[in-house]
């Protein structure tokens, strides 16, 4: 079932990929200009270490699915606040998948459209069904049945958004499946020059070298952005923070610490050394600084 649901969105990209693009340029004028950047970071969820927006849909996912049974059961008040707090967690929701999606591309861009569809239409659905509730008692049946008709609509968003996560990978940490290292393995680069990012093989870790001229020690981190695997030995120096080209997530040189998002997680480490037999050399460090890398 699942591949025809996938190919069926797949097909939605005719209207989905220009109307995500569209979105995607008002929200990052919204997002990005005027020194709004923190708040992007607050919704992406850099302060938190994870992704806000997962966290955040499981309220109105929650509050509806009482709302349903309290209707079901005629329970009108229960009804009525459980509809209330779903609204203003769908809004909630609205907020951190919007500042997700901001950042997203070709498919990944066309079923977080899909996804941003379904739950507009529910929280439209949602809304009136709210209307209805604080009129005369002969509107409660239709009330009743836009809520039922909206936590259709809300289950096939929520289907859509948890795929975006588990079938496509959006907002996994790119280096989720990477062991930790614990052997020296041999670099394909003999020297780092000073003030330039240099890109290395270690096994088949691709690696990115950083020597500042202050003659502080090398930093090395793992060349793909925990992002969305932007390339990082292609990013630039900021702040004392490599800067990933794609969507300007910085890493602190010295940790390896996400300073700036969208990214959420920690970029994984790797301490060097310079032997005389084998040369420049490196292992990944054991822990990072979300205690994961
Ligand atoms: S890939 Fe998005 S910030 Fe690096």
């Amino acid at each position: 079932m699942h591949r025809d649901v996938a190919a069926l969105i797949d097909r939605q990209e005719r209207w989905a990929g220009p109307l995500g693009e569209q979105a995607q340029g008002i929200l990052a004028r919204l997002l990005h200009e005027g020194g709004r950047r923190p708040i992007k970071d607050v919704l992406n969820g850099t302060w938190l270490g994870h992704p806000v927006h997962p966290a955040v849909t499981d309220v109105p996912v929650g509050a509806m699915t009482l709302a349903a049974l309290f209707d079901l059961t005629g329970r009108d008040s229960a009804a009525d606040a459980a509809v209330a707090v779903g609204i203003a967690g769908m809004v909630a929701s609205a907020a951190t998948g919007a500042s997700d999606a901001v950042d997203a591309y070709g498919r990944v861009r066309t079923h977080a459209t899909v996804h941003a569809t379904l739950m507009s239409a529910s929280a439209t659905v949602y809304l009136l069904s709210g209307l209805l509730r604080l009129g005369p008692r002969v509107l409660r049946p239709l009330a009743r049945l836009l809520g039922y008709a909206g936590y259709g609509v809300m289950t096939a968003g929520a289907y859509v958004g948890g795929d975006l996560t588990y079938g496509i990978g959006s907002q996994v940490d790119r280096h989720a499946f990477e062991a930790r290292g614990t052997k020296w393995r041999s670099l394909d680069v003999s020297e780092v020059p000073a003030g330039t990012l240099v890109r290395a093989k270690a096994g088949s870790d691709a690696i990115v070298l950083y020597r500042a001229a202050d003659g502080s020690p090398v930093s090395a981190f793992h060349a793909l952005c925990s992002h969305m695997g932007g390339p990082l030995d292609k990013g630039t120096i900021v702040d004392g923070c490599v800067e990933c080209p794609w969507h300007q997530s910085r890493f602190d040189l010295g940790s390896g610490q996400v300073r700036q998002g969208p990214a959420v997680y920690d970029q994984p480490r790797f301490e060097v050394r310079e032997t005389a037999e084998h040369g420049l050399e490196a292992r990944r460090m054991p822990t990072g600084g979300n205690g994961r890398a």
